[in-house]
Order: structure tokens, then sequence, then C-alpha cells
């Protein structure tokens, strides 16, 4: 299991692997808001701010949604395309900016 901290809502919560944000937040109550749910609207976005490396990569799409916002993507993510790819480790999210 994953140790996952999502910081705006003080929220630790212990996850396996394959889990997808978007199931972390619903089933935490975490603030995080979803729209589309499918990469295209940007609700979702967040700053991973440590244990990217224990994400899934982004894949094409969601890296040119991200450049929409910044120039700079290295430490954001959509949370509705990210799931859990490690056993081990610690990610910390923050989605209140
Ligand atoms: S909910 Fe629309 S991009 Fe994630």
């Amino acid at each position: 299991m994953i140790n996952i901290f999502l910081e705006d809502d003080n929220i630790n919560v212990k996850v396996p692997k394959d889990k997808s944000l978007r199931y972390v937040a619903t089933k935490t109550g975490a603030s995080m808001e979803f729209g589309c749910r499918v990469g295209d609207c940007l609700t979702c976005i967040a700053k991973v701010k440590s244990g990217m490396q224990y994400l899934n990569d982004k894949n094409e799409k969601e890296i040119r949604a991200l450049e929409i916002l910044a120039s700079d993507v290295s430490g954001l993510r959509l949370m509705c395309q990210c799931s859990v790819k490690a056993d081990e480790g610690e990610i910390v999210i923050s989605y209140g900016f």
C-alpha cells in the first residue's frame, strides 16, 4: 500500500496499487472537484508535491491539456487521469490553488 496525503483536506490514506486518484478522492470525501472525468475540462488539476514517480505516466492528451494552463507541467496532473503504480512510497497532492 502507498500513502497518499491530500494536503488541502489534511487527509492521509493508504491506497493499493492500481487505484485511481478519482476513486481515492471520492472514497475519502476530499474536496477535490471533478467535471468531465476524461481529461478534457481541467477541473481536477492538481500539483503533485512529491511522489510523482509512484503515479502512472501522463499520456499525450493529458500533457496537451495541461500545457494550455502552464508552460512547465512537470509537477501538475489531472487527477481523473492518475492511478497509483507502486506498492510502497508516499505521494503528496495539493489541489486548492
Ligand atoms: S475531471 Fe475533467 S479533466 Fe479531470
